[in-house]
């Protein structure tokens, strides 16, 4: 017999089923509740809302667990492999070596971009925001793929999904050689993918860019660790426009522009702000803390805090210790992982802290590996964003298969007027003051 909760409103009573997840995880499922009672939920910012079952991710924000069909992240660390999570997310298994091979070989077949989509860049400022460019360019390739605006079957999704990881790459370097003047490098078909979007980025005509082993691995690692996280703001939002039956393109790019926001994946970018800030001296780490705190100031310790992880995020803990590792065998030390490490310390120690249960994020080391990469900061949300990209593909092809048809569309309580009746122009008072 399975659980059920019972909903009591006036003399009346309502059983509702209790929906129990792989982990033990309990929702009360609602999906009647209207019809039944006529009365809806409210959830603003959706903190207590599933919006649906998944099978791709899990996460105990309690106890810092964060796994890839069922995969601890952790297991990826020792050989990351990007390409092979992406496939693992997107089609809820490892590959076997023939399905890998033949995966990587089309992405490494369909890295270029139609040579029309240049004329595209050239029409960007220098200074355009980067993640502006990714989310335009991305739905630009409606333009060119409109094979793909149709999705007709499961062979047409994987190569429209290929396209696209391979794809935003050699976008997100044009955009980077654009912003800096410089001629666009083509991708090279002998070069796998995280060495190839640096050969993009870095190379120069007759001047290859050498990818050490250490920079492949950690870039890797740190695709791997954004490449999924359930329902978060960017994945809800390519979910909210999949359920349209808008094509992945347009759908993708609607999850960059969400995730641009400083408070998602923009944190980044804020991490290594607020670490320069304090390097320079304009303010020390207890006086930045002691600003986080203040109800007076807008400013949030960024990087820390999570909505779902009231314990360490298991991420950041990778990154610390890539960011460590990295820093150490290009001997570049950098300053800034002192700080952040200083920082990590007073704010753990502060009751402030503590009792509102913020840690680190996946935002407050990753901005220090790239930087040790070499990856400017207005291109970190960038990297963010090709990371995350299978774990969109992922959700929004669950979806598509699991809800077909079935357009997201929340409810809301109103508190505006009652019934107004118009007024012509000529009979409303002047309020000139
Ligand atoms: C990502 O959802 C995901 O999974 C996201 C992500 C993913 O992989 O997709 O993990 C990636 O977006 C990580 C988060 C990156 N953002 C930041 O680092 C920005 C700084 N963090 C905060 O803005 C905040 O912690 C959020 C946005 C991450 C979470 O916000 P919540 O869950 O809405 O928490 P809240 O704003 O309700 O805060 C609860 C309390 C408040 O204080 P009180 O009103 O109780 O007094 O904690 C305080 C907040 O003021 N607080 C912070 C803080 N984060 C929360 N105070 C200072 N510094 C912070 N960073």
């Amino acid at each position: 017999m399975s659980e059920t909760a019972t909903l009591s409103l006036g003399d009346r009573s309502y059983e509702l089923p209790v929906s129990v997840g792989t982990e033990g995880e309990c929702a009360i499922d609602i999906r009647e509740l209207r019809g039944r009672t006529g009365y809806i939920t409210l959830d603003p910012g959706y903190a207590n809302t599933g919006s649906c079952l998944s099978d791709i991710t899990f996460i105990d924000g309690d106890r810092g667990v964060l796994r890839y069909r069922g995969i601890p992240i952790e297991q990826f660390g020792s050989d990351p492999n990007f390409v092979e999570v992406a496939w693992l997310l997107i089609f809820g298994r490892l590959p076997s070596p023939e399905e890998y091979r033949c995966f990587a070989a089309d992405l490494t077949a369909h890295a270029n971009l139609d040579e029309g989509m240049k004329y595209h860049f050239e029409g960007f400022p220098r200074s355009a925001p980067p993640m502006a460019i990714l989310s335009a360019m991305i739905n630009a390739l409606s333009c060119f793929y409109p094979e793909y605006l149709e999705l007709e079957d499961d062979v047409t999704f994987r190569m429209m999904a290929a396209r696209l990881i391979s794809k935003i790459r050699t976008i997100a370097a044009y955009s980077y050689r654009h912003s800096k003047g410089q001629p666009y490098i083509y991708p090279d078909p002998k070069l796998r993918y995280v060495p190839n979007l640096l050969h993009m980025m870095f190379s120069q005509p007759y001047v290859e860019y050498e990818c050490e082993d250490v920079v492949r691995d950690a870039l890797n690692l740190v695709l791997i660790l954004h490449a999924d996280h359930e329902q978060n703001c960017s994945t809800s939002t390519v979910r909210m426009v999949g359920s349209s039956q808008a094509n992945l393109f347009a759908s993708c790019a609607a999850g960059v522009c969400a995730l641009w926001g400083p408070l998602h994946g923009g944190a980044n970018v804020e991490v290594l702000r607020m670490l320069e800030d304090i390097h320079r001296g304009n303010v020390t780490p207890e006086d930045y803390v002691r600003r986080a705190k203040s109800k007076d100031s807008r400013a949030r310790l960024m990087g820390f805090g999570h909505r779902v992880y009231k314990s360490f995020d298991p991420r950041a803990k990778m990154l610390s210790v890539v960011a460590e590792r990295l820093l150490m065998t290009l001997g570049k030390p950098d300053p800034l992982l002192d700080i952040a490490r200083k920082l990590e310390e007073i704010a753990l120690e502060d009751p402030y802290f503590v009792e509102r249960k913020l840690y680190p994020n996946v935002d407050f080391y990753s901005g220090i590996v790239l930087r040790a990469i070499g990856i400017p900061i207005n291109m970190f949300t960038v990297m963010f964003a090709i990371g995350r990209l299978p774990g969109w593909i992922a959700h929004w092809w669950k979806q598509i298969r699991t809800q077909p048809g079935r357009i997201n569309r929340p409810r809301q309580i109103y508190t505006g007027n009652g019934l107004t009746d118009y007024v012509p122009m000529a009979e409303r008072e002047s309020n000139v003051g």
